[in-house]
């Protein structure tokens, strides 16, 4: 089969999140299943100078936006059987940051015909078009609208719903160019959302876990966009994400001071180099809890705000906090970090490869999500061994059983609600269990058994779309 996929970004040329890690790993698995795989993304500025260097000019050309005709060079790259495209203009991709620009609808107004004209400069009618997130929410429109000369079949991903791509009304005359009938499909509550294009567009939609999939249709969770979920719902699929278990590797991963795998020991002499290398106490018997995040409210922040006070002055624990984000939160946690110098440190920058080490020297990975479509924070933890200590939301729930000290079942801790004592509870649940080897050596084996590659959601992928490829011969009979 050719897949093609448009997306907006992809490690390891620029990431801003979690999309970037599944652009860059479902592909490969999708083309070790013998299909050919395009990525059709935009060339910006973050790509590292070393992959830059070794792109290939495939051709360049112009593409139409408003009144003005716009160049588009093409590159090309290509990588464990992936072929990935880069669509190359200065004006609109040469930015400081991937999105947030005041331009964004006509930049991705821009990439979604640059992304057609290159599937005609390549002479390539692909099988599927599998776009993700709203920076491509307009495909499904403009393959439904005719834009593109080939009907071919759409499968969209929500990997987050919060961010829709949301823009005055004007650009639907002014940018988009479409007849007045698909004003409709684009339109939300006076604005152009992107996002909701695509939910009413695409011939399936899919997001990354079943748990999310089920939430999004309930208000708390549908970001103002249930109402279009649920009309389709027969249409929708969660689909659990994976890891490369080839880059999150605690065996080969250059990152990793000690290298180990279902080795406890070998674990433990990582956090020995970290508690050094932090200037906390040097103990194998105080257990390290590590949080690595965007420093968003969704993450569940306040809970940990609210409970790091009363679970450091209580407890015998350390607490390693990395990322960076909201003001508010990176205050907190500067002055909890700076009262208690012993016990606790904030690390204010993203840095992948200490956030490897962290993964390799904690026990135990904070996730206190509000919402998390998938979430991978608690799949690498799994792979380096550490616990994860999750709110059962989303992809959290779907990837995470809480141990069960009855049956020996499970691979994690988790809580229910919303509530930073249910939290703290759960840590104080956690801590108690580490201390006692028959339970902490069965969790371990459990760790040790999660699946986390790609091996079974890329199958679900090709199921997908096995199943559109077919309703088209249906319909051509
Ligand atoms: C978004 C979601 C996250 C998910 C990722 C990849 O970043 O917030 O939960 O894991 O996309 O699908």
């Amino acid at each position: 089969m050719n897949i093609v996929m448009a997306a907006s970004e992809c490690a390891p040329f620029f990431k801003t999140g979690g999309l970037a890690d599944v652009i860059a790993s479902l592909p490969k698995a999708l083309s070790n299943k013998k299909h050919n795989l395009t990525v059709i993304l935009p060339k910006y500025r973050a790509m590292p100078s070393e992959i830059q260097s070794q792109l290939q000019f495939e051709s360049s050309f112009d593409v139409w936006v408003k009144w003005r005709k716009q160049y588009c060079g093409l590159f090309s790259y290509k990588q464990e059987g992936v072929t990935y495209y880069f669509i190359d203009n200065e004006y609109y991709f040469n930015r400081a940051h991937l999105y947030g620009e005041p331009d964004d609808a006509e930049r991705f107004t821009f990439f979604t015909h640059a992304f057609f004209e290159t599937l005609n400069k390549l002479n390539l009618v692909p099988d599927i078009i599998h776009c993700h997130d709203w920076q491509t929410g307009l495909i499904p429109l403009y393959i439904k609208a005719g834009v593109y000369q080939h009907p071919i079949k759409t499968v969209f991903t929500i990997h987050n719903l919060k961010y829709q791509g949301v823009f005055p009304l004007s650009i639907f005359e002014e940018l988009l160019h479409l007849d007045l009938v698909h004003m409709g499909g684009l339109e939300l509550n006076g604005t152009i959302n992107f996002m909701k294009g695509a939910l009413v567009h695409a011939d399936w939609v899919t997001t990354v876990s079943p748990s999310y999939a089920k939430e999004i249709l309930d208000p708390y969770y549908g970001e103002g966009l249930e109402k279009y979920l649920a009309e389709r719902i027969s249409s929708i699929t969660g689909i659990v994400n994976g890891i490369d278990e080839e880059i999150y590797n605690p065996q080969s991963d250059l990152n990793v001071s000690v290298p180990y795998s279902k080795n406890y020991a070998g674990k433990k002499e990582n956090k020995r180099i970290m508690q050094q290398e932090l200037d906390l106490i040097i103990s194998n018997d105080i257990p390290m809890f590590v949080l690595i995040s965007r420093l968003v409210e969704e993450k569940g922040l306040p809970l940990l705000t609210h409970i790091l006070d009363e679970l450091l002055s209580t407890e015998t624990v350390q607490v390693v906090i990395m990322g960076t984000g909201e003001a508010r939160f990176e205050e907190a946690f500067h002055s909890i970090s700076n009262r208690f110098p012993n016990s606790c440190r904030f690390i204010n920058v993203f840095h992948e490869g200490l956030a490897h080490r962290l993964y390799a020297a904690s026990d135990f990975f904070l996730m206190p999500s509000r919402f998390e479509p998938c979430g991978l924070g608690q799949l690498i933890a799994l792979r380096y061994e550490s616990i994860p200590i999750v709110r059962e939301t989303g992809g959290l729930k779907d990837t995470i059983k809480p141990y069960n000290e009855f049956n020996g079942e499970g691979n994690g801790f988790s809580f229910t609600n919303y509530n930073a004592y249910d939290f703290l509870n759960t840590i104080r649940y956690a801590i108690h269990l580490y201390y006692q080897p028959t339970h902490w050596n069965r969790l371990l084996k459990n760790v040790y058994k999660s699946k986390l590659n790609w091996e079974h959601s890329a199958s679900s992928y090709l199921e997908v779309y096995n199943m559109l490829t077919m309703q088209v011969n249906e319909e051509e009979k």
